[in-house]
């Protein structure tokens, strides 16, 4: 019978899909979205455990409609994330192959920061077809205006900072906050804005901690402004108990450090975590692996879910947006 001269594409059988680094909120969303997409159409699912180390190891779940219930609320990751030294051994590459090869996976989705999409590109040069989705409460994959997990994050730093300022508030106090985001200071910058800090260090920009920190803080004091909040990205690499010294040394305002740390990462996801996790996950096997196309990153631009290939995503950049910093510096004063 003729298919009216129609290219056939052959639906693939089974896939895989795995977390892998930091986990973000929302993962469990994409999972989800991965899992019900692929099962309506017939394909078998594997869930890999704890990222590629699973993938190396064979250590695979079979997820089905139901097994993905109850878990879109949930933060953390239900198949459990690694940062897999081995994987990045040319022996642990081979055995990955070798894995897949056996169970007969035919694509992997790969939920995770660009450090998990350099090994789904390696994978993907090396024959077995992968599409990653950009999970990572960083939002440092170049090629996406947003990743899962990120507006959680901001969130939850928006709320713990909040509950700070009323203490620094009740002791006219500064206190300097340091928040997460790797290299990046897309998370300090955003919180920053959110909470009304008077300084915000990120590594994108120069700094100077006399004339943007302390000067910063005397001539709001000479507003009559008692307590301060300063930002300070992890990526700036500053102590920020000896910052917090050093401002109390030169303003007078009894100040104290507080280091957010992995509660930044935990939590119940955002809606909008939720739904573009949920948009991410059905694109990937919607539009990507049920055409037998593989070697992408799904990423999201300008409320569009789109994707690249992953080749080109991995050497694209990303700038921050210097005209927000300036918003920042001209309000909070
Ligand atoms: O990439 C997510 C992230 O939370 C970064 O913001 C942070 O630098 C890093 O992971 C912390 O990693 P770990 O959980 O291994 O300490």
């Amino acid at each position: 019978m003729s298919n009216g001269g129609k290219a056939m594409v052959i639906i693939m059988k089974t896939i895989a899909v795995l977390t892998s680094g930091g986990d973000a909120p929302g993962m469990n969303a994409a999972v989800r979205a991965v899992v019900r997409t692929a099962c309506v159409n017939d394909i078998k699912v594997l869930g890999v455990v704890r990222g590629y180390n699973g993938l190396i190891n064979g250590d695979f779940v079979e997820l089905d409609l139901r097994s993905v219930s109850d878990i879109i609320h949930r933060g953390g990751t239900k198949l459990y994330s690694a940062r897999s030294a081995e994987f990045a051994t040319e022996e642990g590459m081979r055995k990955a192959i070798r894995t897949c090869k056996e169970y007969g996976i035919e694509g992997v989705v790969v939920i995770g920061g660009d450090g998990s999409f350099r090994g789904a590109r390696d994978l993907s040069e090396r024959g077995i077809p992968c599409v990653g989705i950009p999970g990572t409460i960083d939002n440092d994959i170049a090629c996406c205006d947003y990743t899962i997990g990120y507006d959680t994050c901001l969130n939850t730093i928006m709320d713990c900072v909040d509950r700070v300022r009323d203490t620094t508030e009740s002791h006219d106090r500064c206190t300097v906050v340091e928040v997460m985001g790797r290299r990046a200071g897309y998370l300090a910058l955003n919180a920053g804005i959110a909470v009304g800090a008077t300084s915000i260090l990120i590594p994108e920009i120069d700094f100077d901690i006399q004339k943007d920190v302390i000067e910063r803080m005397q001539r709001t004091q000479r507003t009559d402004k008692k307590h301060f909040l300063v930002v300070v990205a992890e990526g700036v690499g500053v102590d920020v108990t000896e910052l917090a010294k050093e401002i109390q040394a030169q303003t007078g305002v009894e100040s104290r450090a507080c280091i957010l740390g992995h509660i930044q990462r935990g939590g119940s996801p955002t809606v909008q975590d939720r739904v573009m996790a949920t948009r991410m996950g059905h694109y990937a096997v919607k539009e990507l692996l049920m055409k037998n196309i593989g070697n992408r990153v799904v990423a999201a631009k300008k409320g569009d879910v789109v994707d690249y290939d992953i080749f080109e995503a991995l050497n694209m950049e990303k700038h921050i947006d210097e005209e927000l910093y300036q918003v920042a510096l001209d309000v909070s004063i």
